[in-house]
């Protein structure tokens, strides 16, 4: 084979089923040659990605929400692996109760909850990678525009999609020297299980596809290939970005 991430090891944590971004991610960096890990968040997921993956050593449990749940995983993954070339973070979470409706609804739980999991996850994913991480490497999140934007129902995952990108920019500064790259990756809105958490999804993804420079909504294949090129040495110039991966829906 001869793809841009042969010999490359790459962790990708947020596949829930074969409409997740961080599938489609997977998908093409296999393409391109590289060995892809996996975590999953729990049994009850381990289910769905197991239909997919049918190499059990490579299905690593990691609940972002327990620090001491992602010390293990990542120990699992030096010792199965030894020292991986990326890590792929492709993980967040609200309440429904946060993502309809008036921000004024937000609740101290909820927004510390929907903070904790989709943006401080990833600062202890990178501070937990650091030691298993080669020179050089790269990190790629994953993010939406409403971090930068009042859309409507977004709401908290907006906040925490704000921290996350500023996250991102902080940890590029602080892992530069070590050679590992920090990118966010902002994808246009397509059908997953976590937008079916937000109020009006369906619209939301009608009025994303609308915005489009040609009116198709953008693909996981189309995010995947530019998570592929960010894990890739063709990307060493770009660290502490937001690529925006939505046929132009920001333009707007
Ligand atoms: N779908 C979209 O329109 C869209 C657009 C832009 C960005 N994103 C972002 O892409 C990323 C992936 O989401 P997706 O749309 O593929 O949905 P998804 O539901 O397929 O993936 C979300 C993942 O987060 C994981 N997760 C939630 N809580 C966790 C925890 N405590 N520990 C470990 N894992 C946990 C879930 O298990 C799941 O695998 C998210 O950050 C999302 O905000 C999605």
């Amino acid at each position: 084979m001869n793809g841009f991430l042969d010999g490359k090891k790459i962790l990708v944590m947020g596949v829930a089923n074969n409409k997740s971004i961080a599938w489609g991610c997977a998908q093409a960096m296999e393409k391109q040659g590289a060995e892809i890990i996996y975590t999953y968040q729990n049994e009850r997921l381990k289910k769905f990605i197991s239909k997919l993956v049918d190499d059990e050593n490579r299905l690593i449990e990691c609940d972002v929400a327990s620090d001491e749940s992602i010390s293990q995983a990542f120990s699992k993954v030096e010792d199965r692996f030894g020292k991986i070339d990326g890590i792929v973070h492709a993980i967040a979470f609200a309440k429904k109760e946060e993502l309809g409706g008036s921000i004024l609804n937000s609740t101290r739980e909820g927004y510390n909850q929907a903070l904790d999991i989709s943006s401080y996850s990833l600062l202890a994913v990178a501070k937990a990678g650091q030691k298993i991480l080669n020179t050089p490497s790269s990190i790629v999140t994953l993010t939406y525009m409403g971090s930068s934007r009042a859309l409507p129902n977004y709401n908290t995952m907006g906040i925490a999609k704000a921290a996350l990108e500023s996250g991102m920019r902080y940890l590029a500064r602080d892992m530069g020297e070590e050679g590992t790259r920090v990118n966010a990756i902002s994808a246009g809105a397509m059908r997953t299980l976590a937008v079916s958490g937000i109020k009006g999804h369906s619209d939301l993804i009608k009025i994303s596809q609308s915005e489009t420079v040609d009116g198709v909504n953008v693909t996981q294949e189309e995010v995947g290939n530019t998570c592929a090129f960010l894990m890739s040495d063709l990307a060493t110039g770009i660290t502490g970005d937001v690529i925006y991966v939505d046929k132009g829906v920001h333009l707007r």
